[in-house]
């Protein structure tokens, strides 16, 4: 019996057309009109979280990031970053090469991190970095330079400047005492000091998807975007400081992550919420929080019937799973009985060709819905910064990473495609970032560091050559 109990309603496909499931898909389908709407609510959502008050309540958060330029190409020198977000945390070694344009990765190195040190003390755990940084600068006879770093720390924090982030919990297994709370960097640092044999210059935290950006903004520097597409979402751009009512100062731009996974949480999004998101939502570990499924698609298994909702595709491995699913469909359309080995017979699953196409529908549809409204929102963020310009057309690029991106077969095309056509004013180009919690990160530091020596020219020629600068700023805010 192909019968299906569905947490809120009985889906039997055993005795139903492709058709018929079809129309049962329609639910799914976001037409252009409604992607706009979507698109003019997260303008919304922005503003509020950019809002001096209003961001405690917005479901859209806008962090400030403290990263305040791109790379404009002048960058150069030796790195070093860091990369912590789980059992492993990464130090490199990077070097930017101003004569090519490059951000070279010289070396790196990986060390484990013991279940014990994970649920020790912030001292233990610091130690344990600053052993293993210096056992790297060693190997890389680099101990005698003090080198700055790029820090990319993957858990919640609270920024306050470039080198300030306060860790509000840790996530992902590491419960060690003494660092929610506290200044990361300073943890860091007294490490390092602790043991007292290297030095360290100025540190820049990084976020991933910052890091995303600024790895691509050196080879581009029309990239003012950064975007990840993975298990979760994000984005980053850059905006006008006037606009960032929550930091101090009305000069320049600064980096704005904004936490885009939370759009819709606050039920701005109510109306395309279908009974699956809802019952997805409901079961999670987090109900309330990321309510629309933008990309965790197996996450609708009870939408398929056995011996697709097998447990066995939805474990481990499921996007490359669900990708292999929908790249059979597009090869020589299910002509899979037997002679086809896919990953379906790979798996001991028995199926039939009427599940298969059923399947691939079902995956097609919510993958696309996915690109799409991924599409109107990256469509907001470009208008947005056209807008903030005063330009009539803008041209960007988007320094963009993760799985559903990179290995989807069809998933950066429909976005692509679909943005164009909702802001025909911007002209936006893609570009897949390489390293963005490595390379990016290094670039992030560079970027600081040029921005520090600029001013400190600027303090020493104070008063010398001073020139009154013209009020730029053409647009009222409100
Ligand atoms: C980026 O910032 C958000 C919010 O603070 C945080 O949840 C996420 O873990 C950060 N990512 C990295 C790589 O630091
Ligand atoms: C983390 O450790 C503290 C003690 O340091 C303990 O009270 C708390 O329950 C632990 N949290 C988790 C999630 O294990
Ligand atoms: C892939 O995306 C394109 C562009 O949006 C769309 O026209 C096409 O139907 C999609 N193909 C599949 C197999 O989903």
């Amino acid at each position: 019996e192909k019968c299906v109990a569905c947490a809120r309603k009985c889906v039997c496909w055993s005795n139903i057309s492709i058709m018929n499931v079809e129309k049962y898909l329609e639910l799914f389908h976001l037409p252009q009109e409604k992607l706009k709407e979507v698109s003019a609510r997260l303008k919304r959502d922005l503003i509020r979280g950019l809002g001096k008050h209003s961001h405690h309540r917005a479901a859209v958060k806008m962090l400030p990031t403290f990263v305040r330029a791109t790379p404009d190409g002048t960058e150069k020198g030796d790195y070093l970053a860091l990369d912590l977000g789980g059992t492993n945390f990464r130090v490199l070694h990077v070097r930017v090469v101003e004569e090519q344009q490059r951000v070279l990765k010289m070396d790196s190195k990986i060390c484990a991190i013991p279940q014990e040190i994970m649920l020790g003390t912030g001292e233990q755990l610091f130690d344990h970095i600053a052993a293993c940084l210096s056992e790297f600068l060693d190997s890389q006879d680099l101990k005698g330079q003090t080198l700055p770093l790029g820090f990319t720390f993957s858990f919640p924090c609270e920024q306050k400047e470039i080198d300030k982030s306060i860790l509000i919990r840790w996530t992902k297994g590491f419960n060690c005492s003494g660092v929610e709370g506290r200044d990361v960097v300073q943890l860091l640092k007294e490490a390092i000091r602790r043991r007292g044999d290297y030095d360290i210059g100025s540190v820049a935290m990084v976020n991933d998807t910052v890091g995303t950006m600024m790895s691509c903004g050196y080879r581009d520097q029309s990239c003012e975007i950064g975007m990840i597409i993975g298990t979760g979402t994000n984005a980053c751009y850059m905006e006008e400081m006037k606009n960032v009512k929550r930091v101090e100062g009305e000069a320049g731009r600064m980096c704005i992550n904004t936490e885009w996974g939370g759009f819709g949480d606050d039920g701005s999004l109510r109306d395309i919420q279908t009974e699956f998101d809802v019952v997805v939502d409901q079961t999670s570990i987090n109900p309330g929080v990321h309510t629309i499924i933008w990309f965790q698609l197996l996450k609708y298994k009870d939408l398929l019937l056995p011996p697709f909702s097998n447990e066995q595709l939805f474990t481990q491995r499921t996007s490359e799973v669900h990708f292999k699913i929908q790249r059979c469909g597009s090869e020589g359309d299910l002509n899979y009985r037997g002679e086809h080995p896919n990953i379906l017979t790979e798996l001991g699953v028995k199926w039939d060709p009427v599940d298969v196409r059923v399947v691939r529908l079902v995956c097609d549809t919510i993958s696309s819905r996915s690109a799409r409204l991924c599409a109107a929102a990256l469509a907001t963020i470009a208008n947005r910064i056209r807008v903030n310009r005063g330009l009539d057309h803008l041209k960007t690029t988007v320094g963009v990473d993760g799985t559903v991106y990179r290995k989807h077969p069809n998933f950066s095309e429909e976005l692509q495609d679909t943005v164009r056509l909702l802001v025909p004013k911007c002209s936006i180009s893609f570009l897949v970032s390489e390293d963005g919690s490595g390379k990016g990160a290094a670039m992030v530091t560079a970027v600081a560091q040029r921005l520090a020596l600029q001013s400190r020219l600027l303090e020493d020629s104070d008063g010398e050559d001073e020139e009154v600068e013209e009020d730029e700023e053409e647009e009222e805010d409100k």
